[in-house]
């Protein structure tokens, strides 16, 4: 089932193809929308009136603020260090490992197909750069870009 009966769904929040995502153990905001191919994880939250486009990828531990943009095929991260087995061999559980969280200001956009490291703020108002690897908090109003992402402007001369 694609979206889970775990999820928190606020008031008039659109899901474009239902059958084509994966939500489970999240909570999403009044009036937010969905794209298809979009995996929102057990613990993250997003707020009210963003757009999560298609094909991206919403982890553990981070909290998207109101009016937030993901673009499409945006990759948030949780684990600095990921290992699918601890050293003697055996599969990784919750308990091997530790969930670094992220948080995403009001009104930021990130665009597709960035990546996010884990543990940092991207704050409000921000714009994350198409292709940009976040490697490092982002100051508000800061446009970042590149790999990893500098800050290369400020949105206070655009929209
Ligand atoms: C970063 C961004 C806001 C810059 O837009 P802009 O201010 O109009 O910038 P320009 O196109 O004039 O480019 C300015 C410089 O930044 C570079 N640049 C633009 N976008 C870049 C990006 N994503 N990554 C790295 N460099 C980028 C340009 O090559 C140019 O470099 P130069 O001065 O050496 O020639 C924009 O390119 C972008 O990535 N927007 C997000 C798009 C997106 O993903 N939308 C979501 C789904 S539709």
């Amino acid at each position: 089932m694609p979206v889970m009966d775990s999820v928190k769904l606020g008031k008039d929040v659109r899901i474009f193809q239902p059958d084509l995502i994966n939500l489970y153990g999240c909570t999403i905001g009044d009036e937010t929308k969905i794209g298809a191919f979009v995996e929102i994880q057990g613990g993250a939250s997003i707020g009210a009136r963003c757009k999560i486009s298609s094909h991206s990828f919403i982890c553990e531990g981070v909290t998207i603020e109101d009016e937030v943009f993901i673009g499409h095929g945006v990759m948030f991260t949780n684990d600095v260090y990921p290992r699918a087995t601890t050293p003697d061999g055996m599969l990784a559980t919750a308990a091997d490992w530790t969930c670094s969280p992220t948080r995403v200001g009001r009104r930021a956009s990130i665009g597709s197909n960035a990546t996010i490291l884990p543990n940092l703020t991207i704050g409000e108002n921000a714009l994350v750069a198409a292709g940009a690897v976040v490697t490092r908090d982002v100051p508000a109003n800061a446009i970042v870009a590149g790999v990893p992402a500098v800050v290369v402007g400020d949105v206070s001369d655009k929209r």
